[in-house]
């Protein structure tokens, strides 16, 4: 394990006393408190963590570029004449302005909107406007150093079609640090060439950790996602695994359709609401055709802190986390498919779609839950969730999917970065 640190300012050092029970709880407060969040900037964004910050896929050619955020750090991920994609802080050398305003383009350079100085691709000073003054008055003075006020440059790593980057100059590559299961996953998920057949960023009205705990729970899918039960999609009672990373923060869970037995289940019972009241007119959306051959259905994969995989049924997707405030995050979606589809798969995957994200039939809820957490949480926040299902350690729960050991992971790894 990594060595704890201590907590950033006294600030946070009050706000961050953890309960007795450990993992077992969560303290409101983490969700709410500005000490923390500042402190989760510095310690976790721009600390030892590999960030997603897009697909290689997106920038195909020279000048290609798109833009999010790394935690509060505004960055562009842009590929050079020389073919290399880099990373590169979005804000002027000169006086801090945000440089590149687009969330996508192509450009030859970047010219900065406030005094027009313009930076090369590879983040490298070009000019500075009347950089000699007007008719031998003013300007830079001779000793100022281009070459030292170019863009700040992070460092880049990649897994398949994954381009991660990190502010840290010793941490170790993306793939060590992740570890060889969860780099198991991503090599099934971009096993041979993919495009991208849709995306939409879906705004979030809380916190970035209550949507990086819900996708760790598999406890609530059956539950709280209605649709899933009902029409067989992912049971708890369906053959299936949680497996947790070393560090804990990042997971896979698992599950194979075709083995559900319900039999002496709460689902047989019928006593959730997941199972009444709830029909479907045209079924061909549940159709569907084993995608990889481990007979695996549904698999949902966590890379801390910022990264999710999704295969549900024949919907793939990457799903990117991006904390805007205390109580906003945007969560960026790329709906991919394979470039060797056929054209009833494509037209299959693009049907089936309407499962997922904001609208869909399996995980709107998702959109909602999160703000139902934040709403209740901001004026009592000495209190705390229960996070005991499954116990109080940290996976793999290979024989089940009734656990919280994957969320109590990601606080393992939170609580590690953190110094708490
Ligand atoms: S802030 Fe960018 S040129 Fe002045
Ligand atoms: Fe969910």
């Amino acid at each position: 394990m990594d060595t704890p640190l201590p907590p950033a300012t006294p600030e946070a050092r009050a706000a961050l006393r953890w309960p007795e029970e450990g993992l077992a709880r969560v303290p409101f407060r983490t969700y709410n408190d500005p000490a923390i969040a500042s402190a989760e900037d510095e310690r976790v964004f721009r600390g030892d963590t590999w960030n997603l910050v897009g697909l290689d896929i997106e920038i195909p050619e020279p000048g290609d570029y798109r833009t999010t955020w790394i935690g509060e750090t505004p960055v562009i991920m842009v590929r050079g004449e020389d073919g290399a994609i880099r990373v590169l802080v979005n804000r002027c050398a000169h006086r801090g302005a945000m440089l590149c305003l687009s969330r996508e383009g192509r450009a030859s350079n970047f010219a900065c909107m406030y005094h027009n100085w313009v930076y090369s691709l590879d983040g490298k000073l070009q000019s500075i406007a009347f950089k000699r003054g007007v008719r031998g008055q003013g300007g830079m003075p001779d000793s100022f150093d281009m070459t030292r006020h170019g863009l700040r440059e992070l460092r880049v790593d990649r897994i398949r079609n994954l381009v991660f980057a990190t502010f840290s100059p010793t941490l170790e590559p993306a793939a060590q640090w992740f570890g060889p299961r969860m780099v198991w996953s991503l090599e099934r998920f971009f096993n041979r060439p993919i495009e991208l057949i849709g995306g939409y960023t879906q705004v979030l009205p809380n916190n970035w950790k209550l949507y990086a705990e819900n996708v760790r729970d598999s406890y609530h899918a059956s539950l709280l996602h209605t649709f899933f039960a009902t029409f067989g999609i992912n049971r708890l009672s369906m053959d299936g695994a949680v497996e947790v990373s070393e560090r804990g923060g990042s997971h896979l869970s698992w599950a194979k359709m075709e083995t559900d037995d319900a039999e002496g289940t709460d689902y047989a019972s019928g006593g959730l609401r997941s199972m009444r009241d709830l029909a479907i007119e045209d079924r061909r959306i549940l159709r569907s055709w084993r995608e990889f051959p481990d007979g695996i259905t549904h698999m949902i994969q966590t890379l801390f802190p910022n990264v999710f995989l999704q295969q549900i049924q024949n919907t793939l997707a990457v799903r990117m986390l991006v904390p805007r405030s205390i109580d906003r995050s945007d969560l960026v979606w790329w709906v991919f498919a394979y470039t060797d589809d056929t054209p009833e798969q494509r037209r299959a995957r693009l049907l089936q779609s309407n499962l997922v994200g904001p609208a869909g039939l399996v995980s709107l809820e998702d959109g909602f839950i999160g703000n139902a957490v934040q709403r209740t949480t901001r004026g009592d926040q000495g209190h705390g969730a229960v996070v005991e299902m499954g116990g109080h350690g940290v996976g793999p729960e290979r024989q089940s999917r009734v656990s919280e050991g994957a969320v109590r992971g990601f606080w393992q790894q939170w609580r590690g970065m953190m110094g708490c």
